[in-house]
This record gives structure tokens, C-alpha cells and sequence, in this order.
């Protein structure tokens, strides 16, 4: 088969950026083999700047740097050069920006502009980040395939809704010409393992602790807990799956601050389930009525068999039924490896 070498600039190298260069030498062979694909790293980028080498870095050596805790452009030197991750995403020769930084959720940046300006170029976008598509997603739509136009450059972000769980993709690509009548979701981590400590005795403050120590729950846990990452991620497959275009203050939110180990147990009575509840509904109207509460899912129903670091997600729609898609994930492999299956997806679509 012949190969294409894929130009990447990955911009942000905390636990999804190198955890991405982690597992793809393993894969180098399967990737060229199976989907005639070779990915370059021609830029990288972390807060100490970019560094950027047109013949391509040497990514075991960005990844020990950044196990050491090191900025990147310590690697600077010879072929690598440092410029602005902006300049080399206006400039370089390059033919897709992976995105990666933190999500910041009031301005959606770095993200934002780093993929404004890389689509704008004609450069195809695969974001972990979410906070760009939260605040602005149908001005990236726009510029993208998403926009009807398949001569516009491809945008995936398959990984900023929950990871490894294939939930834009399941309901864009794989219920396409369906009609989804609703959404029902866990999309969040630390949510999922607090009511289930919670459910087997913890209080709320021990659950969180909990969480905190095993790494699910940030120190500042309140996006989390309040229900914002939730609905962030709703949002995201409100305005993608649904094409509902959505902002933040279209969803009834409300976290898990409240929930009693009484709530929980009630839930439990009858053999379902307190979880915390992403739901995307049909109306009459033909609009969704968007929503992120916690919820007791009844006996028998999918969500209601979710384990402890499980994320889920079912659809309803009229030709295909219920369809359902269940994630087990521990730790960034899953998001990382929802990154490589978007660069896969397009990669068909990747022309000089
Ligand atoms: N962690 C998950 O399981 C998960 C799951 C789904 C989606 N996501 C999303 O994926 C993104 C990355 O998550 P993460 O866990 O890898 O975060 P992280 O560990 O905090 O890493 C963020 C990376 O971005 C770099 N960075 C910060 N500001 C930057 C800037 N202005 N320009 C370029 N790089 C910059 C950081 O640099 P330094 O290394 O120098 O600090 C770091 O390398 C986030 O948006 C997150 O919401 C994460």
C-alpha cells in the first residue's frame, strides 16, 4: 500500500498531547500497513513556546523532556528551531494541527484562535481541547466540513466529548439519516466515581477526596461537581449531533452538591441508579430541551449498569432504535487513542 506522510503540529504535551506521542511508535507499523499513514511531527508546542523542525521532530525525545517536567524549547538547537505556535500554524509546512492545550471554557484560548487561524489555512483540526468548540462552535463549523462544504478542511473532536466513549461519533456518522429523538449520557469522571462511592457508604466530602487521590477529580473540582464539564460536552453534541445551535445558557444545569447518600439509596431501592444525567429531548417543536441534572435511571436501563470509571451514552431515534455505546476508561490513553482514530478518519481526505 503506498503511504502518506502526515504533517502534524500537536500543539499542548500534558497527559493527552504526550500520552499521543506514547503510544504511536508501538503503532507506527499497523498505521502504515493497515491505513497507509505515517505521522511527522514537524511542531510541538507546550506554555514554554514551540519548537519546529521541517523533517521532523524526534518525539521519544519530546516525551522524555516532558516526563522530566521540562519545557520543550529546551530542546532547542541545530534543525529545531523555536518560533510562535501561531506563526507555525500561519506558516508551516504542515498538513493537520492536533489540539491539546488546556480548555478554558470563558474564552475558549489557546484553542481558539490556534484552530480559527489553522482551518482558515485550509489545515485539517483534530481538538481534545473543548473550550473553543464550547465558546464558538459554529464559527469553526463554518469553517470546516461541518459546514456542508467538503472542500473545507476537515474538524474531529471526537475525544472532547468524553474520551475513548465514541459519542459524536456514534450519533453523527453512525445513526446518520436517522432522526434522534433523544439523548441520555454520563459523560463525566468524577461525578460517576463520587455517587458511586457515595452509593456504597462514602459522604460527599469522602467521595470527593476519594477521587481526588486516585487522580479522577482535579484539586479545584468545581466544573466537575457543579455540572459544567457536563453540560460543556452536551453542548458540543447539541450543536454537532443535534444541529441545534447551543450555548452554554440553553442547558438547565445543576451538579451533584446536593445529592444525599439518601437520594442515592432511594434510587438504588428499586435496582436503578442516581447518575448524573446529560439528556438532550425532543419536542413537538422539533427543538431539544437540554438538561444536566442528577437523575435515577431506572432497572434495566443502560446507564443503570455503568461501573464506577464508566462513561455511556444512548440515543434514541426513529430507524435505528435504541442504540448504546459504553466506555471503561482509566487514565489519558482513551483520549489520546480518540485523537489518533479522528487523524485516521480524515486521513483519506488529507491531500498535498
Ligand atoms: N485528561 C483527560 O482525560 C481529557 C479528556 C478529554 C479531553 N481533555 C482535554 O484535553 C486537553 C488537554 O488535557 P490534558 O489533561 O492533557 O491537560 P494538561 O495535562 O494540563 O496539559 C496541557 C498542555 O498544554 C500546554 N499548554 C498550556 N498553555 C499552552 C499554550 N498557551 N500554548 C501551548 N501549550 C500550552 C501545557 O504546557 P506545560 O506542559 O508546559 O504545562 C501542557 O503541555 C484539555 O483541553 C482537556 O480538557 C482531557
Amino acid at each position: 500500500m503506498a503511504t502518506r506522510t502526515i504533517r502534524c503540529i500537536l500543539t499542548g504535551l500534558g497527559n493527552i498531547g504526550r500520552t499521543l506521542l506514547e503510544i504511536l511508535p508501538a503503532r507506527a507499523a499497523r498505521l502504515r500497513d493497515r491505513y497507509g499513514v505515517t505521522l511527522e511531527f514537524v511542531a510541538v508546542a507546550d506554555s514554554s513556546g514551540c519548537i519546529t523542525c521541517p523533517a521532523g521532530l524526534d518525539t521519544a525525545a519530546v516525551v522524555a523532556c516532558k516526563r522530566q517536567r521540562r519545557g520543550v524549547v529546551e530542546l532547542a538547537g541545530g534543525d529545531i528551531q523555536t518560533a510562535s505556535a501561531m506563526t507555525v500554524v500561519e506558516q508551516g509546512a504542515a498538513d493537520i494541527l492536533l489540539e491539546a492545550t488546556p480548555t478554558d471554557i470563558r474564552t475558549g484560548q489557546p484553542g481558539l484562535s490556534l484552530v480559527r487561524t489553522a482551518l482558515q489555512r485550509g489545515l485539517h483540526v483534530v481538538m481534545a481541547s473543548k473550550g473553543a468548540l464550547v465558546v464558538d462552535f459554529d464559527a469553526l463549523a463554518q469553517l470546516s466540513d461541518w459546514s456542508g462544504n467538503l472542500q473545507r478542511p476537515r474538524l474531529r473532536f471526537s475525544g472532547a466529548v468524553a474520551g475513548a466513549l465514541p459519542s459524536v461519533n456514534l450519533g453523527w456518522r453512525d445513526l446518520a439519516g436517522g432522526e434522534i429523538y433523544a439523548i441520555e449520557a454520563v459523560l463525566n469522571g468524577t461525578t460517576q466515581v463520587m455517587l458511586t462511592l457515595m452509593g456504597e457508604g462514602k459522604t460527599y466530602a469522602e467521595a470527593l477526596a476519594e477521587a481526588q487521590r486516585i487522580g479522577i477529580a482535579e484539586p479545584d473540582p468545581t466544573l466537575d461537581v457543579e455540572g459544567w464539564d457536563t453540560a460543556n460536552k452536551l453542548l458540543i453534541l447539541a450543536n454537532a449531533v443535534l444541529r441545534q445551535p447551543t450555548r452554554l445558557d440553553d442547558i438547565v444545569v445543576e451538579g451533584i452538591t446536593k445529592v444525599t447518600p439518601d437520594d442515592i439509596h432511594q434510587a438504588r431501592r428499586n435496582g436503578g441508579r442516581l447518575v448524573l444525567l446529560a439528556k438532550a429531548e425532543r419536542g413537538a417543536d422539533g427543538r431539544y430541551a437540554l438538561s444536566v441534572r442528577p437523575t435515577a435511571v431506572p432497572a434495566g436501563h443502560p446507564l443503570a449498569q455503568l461501573g464506577q470509571q464508566e462513561a455511556g451514552i444512548v440515543y434514541q431515534s426513529d430507524i435505528f432504535g435504541r442504540t448504546t455505546a459504553l466506555s471503561l476508561e482509566d487514565g489519558p490513553v482513551g483520549t489520546a487513542a480518540a485523537m489518533l482514530r479522528d487523524i485516521l478518519s480524515i486521513a483519506p481526505d488529507i491531500h498535498r
